[in-house]
């Protein structure tokens, strides 16, 4: 068995109007690991190793979201909180679905100590899953982020963000400083990079002395983890380690250039805190 999480069997999804190809090796329970084309409905996330039950499914399932509770809509963007512990099944399909995308990650087996946030785009058709993130209900290591995944299909077209933004309006509603779990994905990196240093230049802008920035003021106006402000700020040459002190060293006129530069450029979606009915501990 050890064999059928390392080597890839399955080298494509059928799912909804997508056929995906594979990046990585999930550990699809028997013959459905070892099948070339894997069929899987996008709604209910039940997978089947045959195109005819595949279309029996279709025309049977009335699923059409998510389960859980939806707690954003805007446009049609429709975001839900599933309970890992509360629609197990469910869960568990997506972890398996999202392992064929992810090359390490621990959660594929147990979904119980997980909120998993689902990201849907609304049609007349119904409510299409386009990505998610997982956090561990109470993470004592100030992680908001276990694992998070846009579908290929759907990549590149600002959703990461959208949920990574979300990602820390929840812990900031929790009344925590947090961040993704590390070692991020090459993709992942990229995707949060852009993220952080975006919102962190906008931030020093609204400032009129930034040079008198704190990294402790930048975090408890972010809401991210220090160690992660000072990657961005290095990735962007705006800090400088002195004398045992990371010091910012920036001006409104460096600023301005680094928010020309397309790997920083703003967000292409934006979360309206508004439209997010979440309330911690409820
Ligand atoms: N070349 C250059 N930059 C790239 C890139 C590429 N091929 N792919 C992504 N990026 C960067 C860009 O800065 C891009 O922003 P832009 O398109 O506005 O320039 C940003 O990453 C991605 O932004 P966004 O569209 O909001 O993210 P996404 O919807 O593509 O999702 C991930 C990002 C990481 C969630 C997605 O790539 C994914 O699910 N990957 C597989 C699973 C994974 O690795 N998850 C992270 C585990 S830590
Ligand atoms: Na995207």
């Amino acid at each position: 068995e050890a064999e059928n999480t390392t080597k890839k069997y399955i080298e494509k999804v059928q799912f909804g109007r997508y056929e995906i190809d594979t990046w990585y090796s999930s550990p699809y329970p028997g013959k459905f690991g070892k099948v070339p084309i894997l069929y899987v409905c996008e709604f209910c996330l039940k997978y089947m190793s045959m195109r005819k039950s595949y279309a029996y499914h279709l025309y049977e399932c009335k699923q059409r979201a998510p389960p859980g509770c939806l707690i954003y809509r805007k446009d049609d963007i429709f975001i839900y909180e599933v309970d890992g512990n509360k629609n197990t099944l469910y869960c568990q399909f997506l972890c398996l679905l999202s392992k064929l995308f992810l090359e390490y990650k621990g959660l594929f087996y147990d979904p119980a100590p997980f909120f998993f946030y689902i990201m849907c785009v609304k049609d007349q058709d119904g409510e299409h899953i386009v990505g998610y993130y997982a956090r561990d209900k109470d993470s004592e290591e100030n992680f908001n982020v276990a694992c998070l995944l846009v579908l290929p299909p759907f990549q590149r077209k600002g959703y990461g963000k959208l949920l990574i933004a979300l990602s820390y309006v929840i812990s900031r509603r929790e009344g925590f400083i947090g961040g993704p779990e590390k070692p991020l994905s090459f993709l992942g990196q990229l995707c949060y990079r852009g993220f952080w240093c975006y919102t962190l230049l906008e931030e020093l802008s609204n400032h009129a002395l930034t040079e008198k920035i704190t990294l402790k003021e930048l975090s408890e106006s972010t809401g991210f983890l220090k160690e992660d402000i000072i990657y961005a700020l290095q990735v962007m040459k705006m800090i400088k380690y002195f004398e045992g002190v990371n010091v910012i060293c920036t001006m409104p006129s460096i600023i301005e250039a680094r928010l020309k530069l397309p790997q920083f450029r703003k967000p292409r979606l934006e979360l309206d805190p508004k439209c997010l009915a979440w309330k911690a501990g409820t």
